[in-house]
């Protein structure tokens, strides 16, 4: 007789460094269908009934011994993988990996409007907003542009079909709003978009942003018009840069002008972007005119008032170095990054 304790050692011991492969051998080495310990079983009727009853009992303890320890040893290699497995596929939420997009961050259009309004809001301008589709009225009447004026025409104004709607051509008919809505004192900026039926070019989009400014008040003066734009074009752009008032002419004031300052792209010796003049036009403003106090009703004998009227478009351009507004439009990723 076999005893049955070493076979059982020998399979045990085997297990120790088997591998998931060595321990599906060691399992048909033993306990297969010609297994050392299924042949074992096998045996058993040659052996008396009483040897029977006591080596069955021992083989088949060994069996289940053997058959527990591959279940558990088995587990244990499944285990193990599976750990191994998830601390490689782990996710480090904390590595800069986890984040390779770049951030968003505001447009440059709306970096230099918000720029221009805090200068007026520390000026203590307020900030209203105007509409985008006007009528003939506000965008054209009672500012005091006549009927055959050019600017009316189809060809400078997006006229709305069926309807007597027009896209507004600029932010004055904001000053409209603004005035019949309230009453002086006022100081006040509306920027927004605007639109012009004109081809786009380096220098013209159909589509632009201008901000309006608006002061009316009892003897609000040319002088405080100069003033407050002096600071504002120094604020923005820095103490040393020169400027001028130049006369002008628009229908809504009286008298006017625009401003210009010396190019900051060429330093004033002339270039493509202004136009070999050193100059550049940035805004045109003047007194309100009295018809247009007139539309809404206020008293021109009691009240004075100015107004300006910028674009935003030029200003993001000459502050950044940018020679051809179009790059404001096309949001080439390789641009935005840079402003
Ligand atoms: N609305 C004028 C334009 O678009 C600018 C302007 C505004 C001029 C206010 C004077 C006063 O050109």
């Amino acid at each position: 007789m076999i005893k049955i304790k070493p076979i059982l050692d020998e399979a045990l011991l085997k297990l120790k460094t088997a591998n998931i492969d060595d321990i599906e051998s060691v399992r048909i080495e033993y306990l297969g269908k010609k297994g050392k310990i299924t042949e074992m079983l096998k045996n058993l009727s040659e052996l008396s009934i009483e040897e029977k009853k006591q080596f069955g009992a021992e083989i088949n303890i060994a069996k289940t011994k053997l058959n527990d320890t591959i279940e558990n040893k088995k587990k244990d290699i499944a285990t193990k993988l599976l750990e191994e497995k998830m601390k490689n596929e782990k996710i480090d939420i904390s590595s800069s990996f986890a984040f390779p997009f770049s951030k968003g961050h505001q447009h440059i259009i709306t970096k230099t409007i918000r720029e221009i309004s805090d200068i007026f809001v520390s000026l203590g301008f307020d900030i209203a907003e105007g509409k985008e589709i006007e009528t003939d009225w506000y965008n054209f009447e009672a500012l005091n542009i006549p009927k055959d004026h050019p600017a009316r025409d189809t060809q400078d104004t997006f006229y709305l079909e069926g309807s007597q709607n027009l896209l507004r051509t600029h932010t004055s008919p904001g000053q409209i709003h603004i005035m019949e809505e309230t009453q002086p004192p006022i100081r006040v900026i509306v920027p927004g978009r605007v639109y012009r039926n004109e081809a786009t070019d380096a220098t013209h989009s159909a589509i632009f942003h201008q901000i309006e400014g608006l002061v009316v008040g009892e003897n609000i003066t040319f002088a405080e018009l100069k003033g407050t734009l002096t600071l504002f074009i120094h604020k923005l752009f820095g103490q040393e840069i020169d400027l001028r008032f130049r006369p002008s002419h628009f229908q809504f004031t009286e008298p006017s002008a625009e401003v210009d300052i010396k190019c900051v792209l060429c330093g004033g010796k002339g270039c493509k972007v202004c136009k070999g003049s050193g100059w550049l036009e940035v805004l045109g403003c003047g007194m309100v005119h009295p018809n247009v106090f007139k539309a809404v009703k206020y008293d021109s004998e009691k009240y004075t008032g100015y107004a300006f009227g910028l674009g935003v478009e030029r200003f993001a351009m000459f502050k950044n170095g940018i020679d051809d507004m179009r790059v404001l439009y096309e949001n080439d990723i390789r641009v935005l990054k840079q402003f």
